[in-house]
């Protein structure tokens, strides 16, 4: 096994190429929000934690994410269009469909329990602003990076892989906006758990909200692991 991740990975370099590894974070109180430029290895020393044990763990649950999820096709060969039209019918079709649906649950349960619990205008302000963005988000993705990559697909020149690269930055710090907000979301909620008290819709918010940041997740881990990379690594290929 290729080991991913090693002691001198920072924290937060850690998540953004495998965010899951937060369940396991918390689950060793490693502390992902603000002490995420750390390497991991110094977070570990401190709380007397094994190295190779937490990073053997990290290692190989990393391994079985990329082969449950990559499945069938192996996208470090596949052609870009079909890892695109991948992305774009599973995961930009799925915040299409749920984003207005989860506008309207959000809304309804600030409306019904805002007043005993008064973190719900903060998930509604979250969610909203988070909407927001990904709408835009998407619609740079599918009106000007994929129909230039597929182009260059087609016909490559320096000038065009030079504004894909450029655009991928921009997207890249649109994705660690987007992740900022889902741990903030996840804290406010306390890890998305319905209060004792909360209603049926409440439950099914928390419960899409959840589903939300899973499938953003595995949504961000194909454009900044997969396809945004076997671009990057083109830089210099034009040149003789
Ligand atoms: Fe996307
Ligand atoms: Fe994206």
């Amino acid at each position: 096994m290729n080991n991913k991740f090693s002691g001198v990975d920072t924290i937060g370099n850690i998540v953004v190429n495998f965010p899951k590894a937060i369940e396991t974070f918390k689950e060793y109180n490693i502390d992902f929000c603000c002490g995420g430029h750390r390497p991991i290895a110094e977070a570990l020393k401190e709380q007397n934690l094994n190295e190779s044990t937490v990073l053997d763990r990290l290692n190989q649950e990393y391994e079985s994410f990329k082969d449950s999820y990559t499945s069938d096709i192996d996208w470090r060969t596949a052609s870009y269009s079909q890892l695109i039209d991948y992305v774009v019918q599973k995961h930009h079709t799925y915040l299409q469909n749920e984003l207005p649906v989860l506008g309207q649950l959000v809304s309804k349960i600030l409306r019904v329990h805002g007043e005993h619990h008064v973190e719900l205008a903060k998930v509604h302000k979250l969610f909203n602003s988070l909407r927001t963005e990904l709408e835009a988000h998407l619609i740079k993705e599918e009106e000007v990076l994929f129909p230039k990559i597929k182009q260059y697909e087609k016909d490559p020149s320096p000038e065009l892989l030079d504004k894909v690269l450029r655009t991928i930055t921009e997207l890249e710090e649109e994705h660690t906006g987007a992740g900022d907000v889902l741990k903030e979301l996840r804290r406010i909620t306390e890890q998305y758990q319905t209060p004792a008290d909360g209603c049926t819709t409440y439950g099914l918010t928390y419960q899409k909200l959840y589903e939300l940041e899973s499938d953003l997740f595995h949504h961000i881990h194909m454009e900044n692991n997969i396809l945004f990379p076997r671009l990057q690594a083109l830089k210099g290929a034009h040149t003789h």
